[in-house]
């Protein structure tokens, strides 16, 4: 990070002595006040709860401007990324920084390609769930239990103990999502194809059953990937954020990524694909679009506790760009797949218009955001509404791994341990119980 030239002054109207803050510039977006030694020099804390003011690291991985709603993977357009290149290679660019050649693009989908299997055990592990389990309660266990399987590669300060538990990460998550998958539907374990892609073996391992032979779907294949490729990074959202604190207690990649899709799972964040097409599909059960405005409305009353899911963003105050990448994926796959009158798509498309017109939203800068049409793409794939946020974890793992490899690589990064303001009982003494 360049230093500025402007310094920020503190002082304080109590008399108490001011100080400089050194300002900090980065390639792109807002200049950052160092505030390192606020604490040391005047004994104060900065307050800011949710994180809406502050930094928490420098990165040169995604780049995001709300206002313009521009996002980026190492410097390219995420636009670029979803029509020019697949999910590997933007893993590749995404942990290297740098698109790969040919060569780099073989060798790394090689490599991915042959880590695809997990250990057999795994499978009595899933026993340990009902059936009925949601798939990221059983995806937590799952990427929290890797670790015990692969103790050669859980050392986070060994980078060559950080390359293979990337690779082995992004290579099984597809596995454990479809093992996920075919264990609540009581269907045997479809074992990966070296043959396939990435995206493509993941629907065979998905649809496949050991009765029939098992043709992936082009357009299929196509939606997964560019949904991988959408989903990849997003700079310090909460998931990354709690993969970077978790990490930087030096626990091993598998434990940190665990951690990551526990918190993805929460409906403010990686949980609202699944909210929001349960929200499309409660209106439409309702009577469709005619029972916009009567849901318009109690979202806008705030007893009501109603957040139109997909919508909103605590980045982006314009348009998610993936949001737009991803209505057109919708327009191509139920084009393709003979569902153009998918009713639930109309139904978005109708909730999204009237959202768009009404004061309410358009005053609070409330745009659709990436969770508001991935629901109906995946639905009209055949994916299950409970296993869309583990479809999530899954394109987001090597967002995570970057992150975490970025953090753990920063010889400045130090265990994250933040402080309070505490408004709790000063000292007291215990009366014995017969006083109390
Ligand atoms: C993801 O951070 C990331 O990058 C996340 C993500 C990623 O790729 O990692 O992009 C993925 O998590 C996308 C967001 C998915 N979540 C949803 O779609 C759930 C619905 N959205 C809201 O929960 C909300 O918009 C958040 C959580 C996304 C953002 O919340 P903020 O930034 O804390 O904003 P806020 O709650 O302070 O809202 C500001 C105002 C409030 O009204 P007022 O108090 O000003 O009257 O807008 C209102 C909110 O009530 N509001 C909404 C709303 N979102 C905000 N009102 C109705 N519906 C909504 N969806």
């Amino acid at each position: 990070m360049t230093p500025s030239d402007v310094k920020a002054t503190l002082s304080f109207s109590d008399g108490s002595p001011a100080m400089d803050l050194p300002v900090y510039k980065g390639s792109v977006g807002p200049d950052v006040i160092d505030i390192r030694k606020l604490y040391a020099q005047t004994g104060k804390f900065t307050y800011d709860p949710g994180f809406l003011s502050t930094a928490a690291c420098q990165s040169s991985i995604t780049y995001i401007d709300g206002d313009k709603g521009e996002l980026l993977y190492r410097g390219y357009p995420i636009e670029q990324l979803a029509t020019n290149c697949d999910y590997l290679e933007t893993c590749y660019l995404l942990l290297n920084g740098e698109l790969p050649n040919e060569t780099q693009k073989k060798d790394f989908t090689g490599l991915v390609t042959n880590h695809t299997m997990v250990n057999e055990q795994m499978q009595f592990f899933l026993r340990g769930f009902r059936r009925d389990a949601h798939p990221m309660a059983v995806m937590t266990g799952l990427v929290g239990g890797l670790s015990a399987f692969y103790h050669d590669s859980t050392d986070i300060n060994n980078p060559e103990h950080r390359e293979i538990s990337a690779i082995r990460l992004i290579a099984k998550m597809p596995t454990l999502v479809a093992m996920a998958y075919k264990y609540g539907i009581g269907q045997p374990y479809i074992y990966p194809k070296n043959e396939l892609s990435y995206a493509a073996n993941f629907t065979r391992m998905m649809f496949a059953t050991p009765c029939e032979d098992y043709t992936p779907n082009d357009v299929v294949v196509r939606a997964l990937d560019r949904i991988f490729i959408l989903h990849a990074d997003h700079e310090q959202n909460a998931s990354t954020s709690t993969v970077r604190l978790c990490g930087s207690s030096g626990t091993n990649p598998f434990a940190a990524i665990a951690a990551g899709v526990a918190c993805l799972w929460g409906p403010a964040h990686g949980g609202a694909n699944e909210a929001a097409l349960t929200m499309l599909e409660d209106i439409q059960r309702a009577g469709g679009v005619e029972k916009i405005g009567e849901f318009i409305k109690q979202v806008k009353d705030k007893n009501s506790g109603i957040k139109l899911m997909g919508f909103g963003h605590r980045v982006y105050k314009n348009y998610d760009p993936r949001a737009k990448l991803m209505r057109e994926t919708c327009h191509e796959v139920l084009d393709a797949l003979g569902l153009q009158n998918d009713p639930l798509f109309k139904l978005a498309m109708a909730l999204e218009k009237i959202a768009l017109e009404d004061d309410y939203f358009v005053s609070r800068k409330l745009y659709p955001n990436v969770d508001f049409y991935s629901g109906i793409v995946q639905r009209a794939i055949g994916i299950p509404v409970s296993l869309f946020t583990a479809i999530f974890a899954l394109a987001r793992t090597v967002g995570w791994i970057a992150q975490l490899n970025e953090m753990i690589g920063d010889p400045e990064y130090k265990i994250g341990r933040p402080r309070q303001l505490f408004n709790g009982s000063v000292a007291r003494n215990i009366k014995p119980i017969a006083q109390r």
